[in-house]
């Protein structure tokens, strides 16, 4: 039988590829989805697979479809799951619909992933795995075999795959453009301070504070300080400048699918400084209304994703509905970036909302004394209710 893997080179997946063959007598193709991974990563998988003796390795860089179709509909949506910028969950989709398509081409007969028995993966993978192609097989070793990290790390020395961790630094890493998530060995005792070597993207370099302007268009960033970028330079830019404050630390404890608790810690500077900067730019554009059901619809957007549903109907339907929103998310808006923190200074935009005369203390375009008839009845059933009482 022939399985086409969703391959990342890291412990569990290099370990499926193994098991694939050995345990389920597979010819093994693997699938490195590229949605912004050290390059030098993407050669030592290449080279890792070709190792572990795959039929075939395929690469494909998806970092300009992951930006526009993934990370900028999350920046439209405000997209975060109980705080947490969806990172992972946001690229699962696209690894798992790269992976349908390789195996069609190839003729195969099952699909794979690496993903284990306790974590979210497994259900995003499937989700679309079964959305796609219902008539494939879908195999996942680790989950099957009901393997503990210590029986990869084990199984994986006594074949001679290389073991890019250790008993004691026992991380498992997941990294995109969006995000980077690191959990596992101390990490999993709640009450453990992390470590500073689980971080990687966050690092306070710069002593002084720095400004940078974002330019929207219509809800997504076009532009830093000015200068005009592609979808995938402006992440990495501003991944490189908030992450040079320390902006984007997360620590926390959060409710998978299957409803356990997990400690989680992220880095996710450009995440969290760009959600930031469109969220204020909603505020000054869209009206009271519009924010409050916008809300709803981001909360319920976030939970789809997180829960692997991408192709679910409602998760496109709302997408209409978000896309619609940001006809007038358009402008600039300033944050200032010191150590750690990350706020909003001045915001700008064609379609503002806001008006100065009327804001103003000391402007009389809106004649103070009108309001007197709107207050008079602003509490109108409250004050029915508390006569009530008092009788
Ligand atoms: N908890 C995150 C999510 O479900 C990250 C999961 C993958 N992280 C990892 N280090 N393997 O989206």
């Amino acid at each position: 039988m022939k399985a086409v893997l969703a391959y990342s080179g890291g412990l569990d997946t290099s370990v499926c590829v193994k098991l694939l063959q050995d345990k389920y007598a597979c010819d093994v193709v693997t699938v490195t989805v590229d949605v912004g991974v050290a390059q030098d990563e993407l050669r030592e998988a290449e080279e890792k697979a070709e190792k572990l003796g795959v039929v075939r390795h395929i690469t494909i860089d998806a970092k300009e479809e992951f930006a526009r179709e993934y990370i900028f509909r999350a920046i439209k949506a405000n997209a975060s799951y109980e705080g947490y910028p969806l990172s992972t969950a946001l690229a699962r989709p696209l690894i798992a619909t790269k992976v349908v398509e390789v195996a069609k081409e190839e003729e195969a007969e099952a699909l794979a992933h690496g993903a284990t028995g306790k974590g979210n993966d497994q259900f995003r993978f499937e989700a679309v795995f079964r959305s796609l192609a219902p008539e494939m097989e879908i195999i996942a070793p680790v989950r099957e075999l009901n393997l503990t990290r210590k029986d990869s790390i084990k199984y994986a020395k006594k074949m001679g795959i290389p073991v890019p961790v250790e008993i004691d630094k026992p991380y498992s890493v997941d990294e995109n453009l969006w995000g980077r998530s690191i959990e596992g060995g101390i990490l999993e005792d709640p009450s453990a301070v992390p470590p500073e070597e689980i971080y990687q993207w966050t690092k306070v370099t710069k002593e002084e504070a720095e400004d940078v302007e974002v330019e929207f268009e219509k809800g997504v960033p076009v532009a830093l300080n000015g200068e005009k970028l592609s979808p995938v330079e402006l992440v990495e830019r501003m991944n490189a400048i908030a992450g040079s404050h320390g902006v984007g630390r997360i620590d926390m404890i959060e409710d998978r699918i299957l409803g356990i608790k997990a400690r989680e810690n992220y880095e996710c500077p450009a995440a969290v400084a760009l959600i930031k900067a469109h969220k204020q730019l909603e505020h000054l554009v869209l009206t009271r209304l519009e924010l409050k059901f916008k809300a709803a619809v981001e909360q319920e957007w976030s939970e789809l994703v997180y829960n692997g549903l991408w192709t679910e109907p409602l998760r496109i339907d709302l997408d209409a509905f978000i896309d619609k929103t940001q006809d007038r998310v358009t402008g600039k808006v300033k944050l200032r970036l010191h150590s750690g923190s990350c706020r909003v200074v001045s915001r700008s935009s064609p379609y503002a909302l806001y008006s100065e005369r009327l804001a103003s203390f000391d402007d009389v375009t809106l004649d103070q004394r009108s309001v007197e008839g709107m207050l008079r009845y602003h509490a109108l059933q409250a004050s029915l209710y508390q006569k009530l009482r008092k009788d």
